[in-house]
């Protein structure tokens, strides 16, 4: 709370997501089998594109949720494991997707799949691998749990379609930058933490409690990204810092020192993000002026309250190893520097 060091000094404090990775860590080495099993086809370049992305990490965090959530509601089957894998494929499918909407160059400290094999080659990997994670939702035969991802599959669309539509626009309402990040990335946590639940059979309230847990991490995680991509470092983000900026994406802390700021600011954001008049030192600009209004300190702010929503969330679950877990990952989403 109230952070005053620079935002790239930041410490990333006590919070540690090594306890979420240790309990699920038996679950995850199938759910990683169960991923490399099926970006196989005999289109060579599918296990190309998607292994290059997929063989170069990522966090894991969507997956272990689901495994994680299954588990405190004392699940004992298998289906999760399919359901994580699910979830894991639509995230990457989403960022083959994302960056070529984004036209972001690396991804996951690696050149993005779109700057080796091209937009298209991305898009259409993309979709086989939604398709196939439709495929192991089906075989898992939750009906429930299949209804659940299918509409986060639509609600991430609209979330990247309306954050088109608010592109470039310096005068978008912090509700409505909101409503883009619900859509494009809470839906997918939330979603991810309620299929556990109900493959559990738990009870409505139990699930609603998972599911707003997620929902809440997943906003207080895109606020955290929002930041890094200003005041973050690239080495550690594994992304190129400032993507957001020369994109004209209206991201918190934009929307904080637009409406903040003076008129000669504000015509530096109207250049800038609306009219994409980008010049030398510009980004640096900004970053200068999102130091001067706390833009930064305040988007994580917002963030610290998203995550004490979704700790509060897990409140009906009695105390277990896990559920520490669930709220040490929320802690570590807030401070994490990748
Ligand atoms: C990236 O998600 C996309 C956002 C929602 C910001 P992650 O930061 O979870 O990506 P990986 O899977 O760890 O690379
Ligand atoms: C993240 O989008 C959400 C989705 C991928 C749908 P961003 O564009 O904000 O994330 P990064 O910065 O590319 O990871
Ligand atoms: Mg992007
Ligand atoms: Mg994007």
């Amino acid at each position: 709370m109230g952070v005053v060091v620079p935002f790239e000094e930041k410490e990333t404090g006590q919070a540690r997501i090594e306890p979420l990775v240790g309990l699920t860590g038996a679950d995850m080495e199938r759910v990683n089998a169960m991923i490399l099993s099926r970006t196989g086809s005999e289109v060579a370049m599918i296990p190309e594109v998607a292994n290059h992305l997929i063989s170069s990490g990522g966090k894991r965090l969507r997956p272990m949720l689901t495994l994680a959530t299954a588990t405190l509601c004392d699940y004992h089957g298998d289906g999760h494991v399919k359901l994580a894998a699910s979830v894991e494929f639509m995230h990457t499918a989403t960022l083959l997707h994302d960056d070529v909407v984004d036209e972001s160059d690396m991804r996951r400290g690696k050149l993005a799949a779109r700057m080796l094999w091209g937009n298209e080659a991305s898009v259409l990997v993309g979709d086989f691998l939604l398709g196939q994670a439709f495929r192991m939702m089906v075989e898992v035969g939750s009906l429930r749990a299949l209804d659940i991802l299918s509409t986060a599959a639509t609600v991430i669309a609209e979330g990247e379609v309306m954050q088109l539509a608010f592109a470039k626009n310096t005068e978008t309402t912090e509700d409505e930058y909101l409503s883009v990040i619900r859509g494009k990335t809470a839906e997918l946590f939330a979603a991810a933490c309620e299929v556990g639940p109900v493959i559990a059979n738990s009870s409505k309230a139990h699930a609603a409690a998972c599911r707003s847990y997620g929902l809440n991490l997943g906003i207080a995680f895109q606020l955290i990204d929002d930041a890094l991509d200003y005041g973050g470092v690239d080495s550690k983000l594994g992304k190129n810092t400032g993507d957001d900026f020369r994109e004209g994406k209206i991201t918190l802390p934009v929307v904080l020192s637009f409406r903040r700021g003076s008129e000669a600011e504000r015509a530096f954001w109207r250049r800038t993000l609306q009219d994409g008049e980008i010049e030398d030192g510009d980004f640096e600009e900004a970053r200068v002026i999102m130091r001067r209004h706390k833009a930064l300190d305040d988007t994580i702010e917002r963030a610290e309250h998203y995550a004490k929503m979704a700790k509060d969330a897990l409140g009906l679950f009695p105390a277990s190893a896990m559920k520490d877990a669930l709220n040490e990952a929320v802690d570590f989403c807030v401070a994490r520097a990748h």
